[in-house]
């Protein structure tokens, strides 16, 4: 832990996980869609609020803890899923679910994570959600419905933004795809970031999409897995599947990518139990709303019938603070925890979540709340004649 000692903010270790990343995966994840225009939104969003403190209040004792459905987390934030983890680091995913595990807050394995379900559940059982990425083949996906309830997951998340693939032009620009494996530049890459590279040589090469293999042909190498996994994306989903799903899955269904009051309410009348208000972290479409710009509309939308959470550009404590003002249940950090992990494992990941905490515990005893049922939107505003996000 005595590295993470001088990391004092999310962007320190954005900076520590450029410095280990072979450029053409940093890229991967600091990037968006387009020239990265929603990312910057994303964060504008954000700093164009403020928040308006109570004083003359007790606030000697905090507390952090949030109730969602059966479950009380120990902060109102979670991991957000993140495909190829398990590349920026070997066993990315599993040092994520140990750091959420230890912080007492969820973790969202993706659907295109190199660890398997089983793997994931067996670390953290009582703290891993599953992000379900249809395949083309419906019983593929609902042999990982199978997979998600077998092991114990209580939650599945059905990811909804991605009807098509996204052109982000920094991937473009440097040959990025997901059967990277062989890719030439990754390799070139590597020799200028050989404590990236060593880790995985030492495990004898770079890995496989885990929860695919059973479904590629027989022997597949990573990368044909890899080529598998892409053939079956992108399956058109419709209102119809979540029927299916709502049907299938007979835990907690949460959506992922809502950002339409009609879709919300849709969804909430098909007895989904959450929704992810998202743009994806600016991924998809580089001109969507800020995800925290959209958030009141879902909330007002839904009322209090499904657990309403919130992800994208959340890189501060305050930032959750700001969604839960605006009537967010929930919060998730996608780059944050993914820099704490590339940059030096589950340490730099807890050190993420650590940070957001602390950050967050400050903002609450500024604000005059001793506990995240304080939250409303009188603590929050927006400055008269700030520039729209
Ligand atoms: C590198 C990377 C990979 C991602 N992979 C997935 C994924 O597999 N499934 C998914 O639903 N969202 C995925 N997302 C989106 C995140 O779950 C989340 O919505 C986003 O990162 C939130 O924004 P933030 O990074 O600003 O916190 C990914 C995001 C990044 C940065």
């Amino acid at each position: 832990m005595g590295a993470m000692n001088s990391v004092v903010s999310v962007e320190d270790l954005r900076r520590l996980a450029r410095r280990r990343l072979p450029r053409i995966l940093f890229d991967y994840i600091d990037g968006g869609a387009g020239d990265d225009a929603g990312v910057h939104r994303n964060r504008a969003a954000f700093d164009a609020y403020r928040l308006r403190p109570r004083y003359l209040v007790d606030v000697s004792e905090r507390s952090l803890a949030t109730p969602l459905w059966q479950h009380r987390y120990v902060a109102p934030f979670g991991i957000a899923p993140i495909g190829l983890a398990g590349l920026f680091r070997p066993d990315g995913e599993l040092l994520l679910a140990a750091a959420a595990r230890d912080a007492g807050v969820p973790f969202i394995l993706s659907g295109a994570s190199i660890a398997t379900i089983e793997d994931v559940a067996r670390i953290a059982p009582d703290h891993t959600w599953y992000q379900l990425y249809p395949a083309r083949e419906q019983r593929i996906s609902l042999d990982l419905l199978r997979r998600a309830r077998q092991a114990g997951l209580g939650v599945l998340v059905l990811t909804v933004d991605l009807p098509i693939s996204a052109r982000r032009e920094r991937d473009v620009r440097n040959g990025f795809d997901f059967a990277i494996g062989m890719s030439p530049s990754l390799l070139l890459d590597g020799l200028m970031h050989p404590r990236w590279s060593l880790g995985y040589l030492a495990r004898g090469g770079l890995p496989a999409f885990g929860n695919w293999r059973p479904y590629a042909p027989a022997g597949a190498s990573p990368r044909q897995i890899a080529e598998f996994f892409v053939s079956q994306s992108f399956a058109t989903q419709t209102w119809r599947d979540v029927e299916l799903y709502r049907r299938e899955w007979p835990g907690r269904l949460v959506i992922k990518g809502i950002q339409h009051a009609d879709d919300a309410r849709r969804a909430a009348e098909l007895g989904v139990d959450g929704l992810i208000v998202s743009n994806h972290g600016g991924r998809q479409l580089d001109c969507l709303p800020a995800a925290i710009d959209a958030l009141p509309e879902i909330r007002a939308a839904v009322e209090r019938r499904v657990a309403v959470m919130v992800d994208g550009g959340i890189r501060r404590g305050s930032d959750v603070a700001i969604a839960l003002s605006l009537g967010a249940d929930f919060a998730f950090v996608g780059r944050a925890p993914t820099f704490g992990v590339a940059a030096a494992g589950a340490a730099g990941a807890g050190r993420a979540l650590d940070i957001l905490r602390e950050e967050l515990d400050l903002a609450m005893g500024q604000l005059g709340i001793t506990s995240v049922a304080g939250f409303g939107p009188e603590l929050v505003a927006r400055p008269a004649g700030s520039p729209p996000s």
